[in-house]
């Protein structure tokens, strides 16, 4: 077998790494970044978070919080707030923002330390479920359906499989902007290493893919799935969906697969 370099680790390894060591080692060392502590809520955030803001103003987890752009919304509505994230930076910078909140460093792949039925809405935005395989993300979801009470709600957003053909790799990424073209350019190098590294690692498969995307100069795989493909997995975890909405906030319906947005967001209830 081929001896494969891992950048990461600075070691030469027998076997590649995984998707979820890889995005979580990404993750765990970024700093706060202005998009996720002070960027804007996104239309289809906005139009959720006023449709179940009655949900939403009890115990509120959220996944993945970054360096609290959603958390800034949610906070003056939630009864309590509590945000995970992998990254210490971005907890540490939560935890100075928002002091009536609690913060906790933690990897998504384990919230066994809540208790069953903690809360009556979960939050995870900007795709953060993405980062995981499959078999973690059917995992994460059954952890989603213990920790919500009855008729608890999710919210999360993902990535669209019918964009996965517009995903190419760091020499297609070109730019009419010219401050994003010379921003490319400049960080070219590493997105070509990263790219080289990763691209193997992508997968096809019927109902889903994962894939080495620009996100983060192509540093990260994520998984991209259709929006009925999710209704399907979330019934399949007994939550019900309630709704899916493109990037605009405007509906996705049961057979649309809303090519071009490349991010899809979904409210869906907990059943049984
Ligand atoms: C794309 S950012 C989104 C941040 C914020 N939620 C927002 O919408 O602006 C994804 C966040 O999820 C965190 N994250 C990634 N993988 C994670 C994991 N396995 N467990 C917990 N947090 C994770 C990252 O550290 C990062 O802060």
């Amino acid at each position: 077998m081929l001896a494969y370099r891992d950048r990461g680790a600075g070691a030469l390894q027998q076997s590649p790494p995984h998707q979820n060591e890889v995005n979580a080692r990404v993750w765990e060392r970024m700093r706060p970044q202005h998009l996720y502590t002070r960027g804007r809520l996104r239309a289809a955030e906005r139009v959720l978070f006023e449709r179940y803001h009655a949900e939403l103003s009890g115990r509120v987890l959220e996944l993945g919080c970054g360096g609290g752009r959603i958390t800034g919304h949610l906070v003056p509505l939630a009864g309590s707030l509590t945000g995970v994230d992998v990254s210490g930076q971005m907890v540490a910078c939560c935890q100075r923002r928002y002091a009536q909140a609690h913060f906790e460093r933690r990897d998504i792949r384990d919230l066994s330390s809540f208790q069953t039925g903690s809360f009556e809405a979960i939050v995870a935005g900007f795709s953060v479920i993405d980062v995981l395989d499959d078999p973690q993300r059917k995992r994460l979801l059954d952890e989603l359906h213990r920790l919500l009470t009855r008729g608890g709600l999710v919210i999360f957003s993902s990535h669209n499989l019918a964009c996965a053909p517009l995903v190419r790799g760091p020499l297609a990424s070109f730019s009419w902007n010219p401050i994003r073209s010379l921003n490319r350019l400049v960080r070219l190098p590493r997105a070509l290493r990263n790219h080289r590294r990763l691209a193997c690692l992508e997968q096809v498969h019927p109902d889903y893919r994962i894939l080495n995307d620009v996100a983060h100069d192509h540093s990260m795989l994520h998984y991209y799935i259709s929006r009925d493909g999710q209704q399907h997995q979330l019934e399949q975890h007994r939550f019900e969906l309630l709704e899916c909405l493109d990037l605009d906030g405007s509906p996705v319906p049961a057979g649309a697969d809303a090519f071009g947005c490349h991010e899809l967001h979904y409210a869906a209830r907990r059943v049984s």
